[in-house]
């Protein structure tokens, strides 16, 4: 039987967990020993809400990716969740392999890459190497956070020499290159709606932002996201399995009204 890929292990898995939440463990202890237990023990209790987890450089740093992170990415496996690298890949082509190619040793699904930084000599390697590995590459195309009009939110000339916003160039290049997911963030359900009507269901979009950062869920998924990243709601609440069991059911009413 041909391997999967990416995209179908994370539908799979959305099936299977009936909910479409990435969990964005983002935990902060001093502690070492103390940061890889509670990631381990709060992954393992949100597990039913969600369908995937997300890792990011508050794991990668203090725990290393072949000793703490590597155990995590096992934990995430053995409750058949897939594991995505949130690591914003950003350089020139060939460190961007050796940056790919360690986070898919380690056993990551699929890694996070900075569109920004082109195709030649650029993330042309890294949908390579991933496409040989049945692994996956998710682009950036419009962040969550306040500044972010500053960079995706440009005005740029397109290929065509057309005036264009650097997020939509992005959404076109998702399509071209195949990419297996585009994040945009919930705190901007108004560009979630444009790019979705350039992806076309073609590419899923992944939202991250509810929560802390205002996102709302019903307006992100209306406006078409697929995806829900969720982190700091769910990890720093004194009950991570209460939030993330809510946040699975208010996913369940608005996916549903979403679709009507
Ligand atoms: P919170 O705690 O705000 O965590 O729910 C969100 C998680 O997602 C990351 N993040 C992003 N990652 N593009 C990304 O690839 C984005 O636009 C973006 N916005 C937030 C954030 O670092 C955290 O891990």
């Amino acid at each position: 039987m041909p391997r999967r890929t990416f995209r179908e292990r994370i539908e799979a898995s959305s099936r299977k967990h009936g909910s479409n939440i990435v969990l964005a463990l983002d935990l902060e202890y001093a502690d070492s020993n103390v940061l890889l237990s509670k990631s381990l023990e709060i992954l393992e209790d949100v597990s039913p809400y969600i369908c995937a987890v997300k890792v990011n450089h508050h794991l990668v740093l203090p725990l290393g990716l072949y000793d703490g992170v590597k155990k995590v990415i096992a934990a995430a496996h053995a409750l058949e969740l897939p594991a995505i690298m949130d690591c914003k890949i950003n350089d020139i082509g060939h460190t961007n392999e050796v940056i790919a190619s360690h986070y898919f040793d380690a056993g990551f699904d699929a890694v996070i890459a900075n569109p920004f930084v082109g195709w030649d000599e650029g993330l042309a390697p890294v949908f390579k190497i991933a496409g040989m590995r049945g692994k996956g590459v998710i682009l950036l195309t419009y962040m969550s956070h306040k500044g972010v009009p500053e960079g995706y939110g440009q005005k740029v000339l397109n290929s065509s020499g057309l005036e264009r916003f650097q997020y939509l160039v992005f959404a076109e290049k998702a399509l071209m290159w195949g990419a297996d997911g585009v994040i945009v963030g919930a705190t901007y359900p108004e560009k979630i709606r444009e790019i979705s009507s350039i992806l076309k269901g073609k590419v899923p979009i992944y939202t991250p932002g509810v929560g802390v950062q205002g996102g709302d869920i019903e307006r992100a998924l209306k406006a078409g996201a697929d995806y829900l990243i969720i982190g700091r709601s769910i990890v720093s609440n004194e009950n991570p399995v209460r939030s993330a069991r809510l946040f699975h059911e208010a996913v369940k009413t608005h996916r549903k009204s979403a679709s009507e």
